[in-house]
């Protein structure tokens, strides 16, 4: 695996690769990798020749100083894994290679990022879709994944493809569990052994919502409600949102009808996470 420090040398090595014909896979991340990041850069190996991944932690999307200060990864051991899993290229760029002095643009996706997460964290989409927009220009992906854990983040991301005629394929990758359902999330390092069983719950309300959904029930108050009781049942939990949204949209819906998902995100022993499923009418 080759590993870049700046744009300039990626372009050298990205053109080689174009000029030979292969197709660009890109996988972004913010590093402190798991098994949900290496199942996507496995997933785009079927969509393209050479695979590049990038570990950028991403101050413009931390609303809060304190939680990027906080954000510890260790590149050595995400490197290690990425060269295991036969990723080509990493590209690791500076914070200072993205924003040098006097860096002052920024991309906003309006209507996606007026719901949900972008009220709660303010900043935090236009610092994604800039970031995005800044990896797009430095690796030029034919293909690039995006988790569908971070279900709004890969709906800004395909708006913003589409609105600016971005050249580029978006694949959706499957949320990965673990055996007993949770979601993977960097953030499951935090939770304490009863912290993950607790969580558990989330998944269980999900899945009961999905089941009823699937049996009839078309009330998204109603498939709401089914999976706010399961997390309601874990003293500590603390529901920030469950609802029920037109998946192109992420708009609120009243009753089911064409393609909707479930959106939850629940603090456990402190810890934000997110889960998400899509419902079958
Ligand atoms: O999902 C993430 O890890 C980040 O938001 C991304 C897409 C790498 C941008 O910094």
């Amino acid at each position: 695996m080759i590993k870049c420090t700046t744009i300039a040398e990626l372009r050298t090595e990205i053109k080689a690769h174009k000029r030979a014909g292969k197709r660009i896979g890109f996988v972004p991340t913010m590093g402190a990798l798991h098994e949900g990041h290496l199942s996507l850069a496995r997933t785009l190996r079927e969509h393209s020749d050479v695979r590049v991944c990038s570990i950028f932690v991403n101050p413009t999307q931390f609303n809060d100083p304190k939680d990027y200060a906080a954000y510890v990864i260790n590149l050595d051991t995400d490197q290690k894994l990425l060269e295991k899993e036969g990723v080509d290229i990493l590209f690791a760029p500076s914070v200072d290679e993205f924003y040098p002095t006097g860096f002052q643009t920024s991309v906003t996706v309006s209507e996606i990022s007026k719901l949900w997460e972008g009220p709660l964290r303010p900043g935090h989409f236009n610092g994604v879709a800039s970031v995005v927009t800044i990896l797009f220009n430095a690796v030029q992906p034919d293909v690039a994944i995006f988790g569908e854990k971070d279900f709004q983040q890969l709906r800004l991301i395909e708006q913003m493809v589409s609105d600016l005629k971005m050249d580029i394929r978006i694949v959706r990758g499957a949320l990965v569990r673990d055996a007993e359902g949770l979601a993977l999330s960097s953030r499951n390092a935090r939770l304490s052994t009863k912290g993950k069983t607790d969580a558990l719950s989330i998944s269980r309300g999900l899945n009961a919502a999905c089941k009823a959904c699937a049996s009839g029930e078309k009330n998204a108050k109603a498939l709401e409600e089914m999976a706010a009781h399961s997390v309601r049942a874990v003293p500590g939990a603390e529901i920030e949102y469950i609802a029920v949204v037109r998946e192109e949209t992420l708009a609120p819906v009243e009753n089911i009808s064409g393609q909707c998902r479930i959106l939850a995100v629940v603090r456990i022993e402190g810890v934000r996470l997110l889960d998400t499923m899509a419902l079958t009418a």
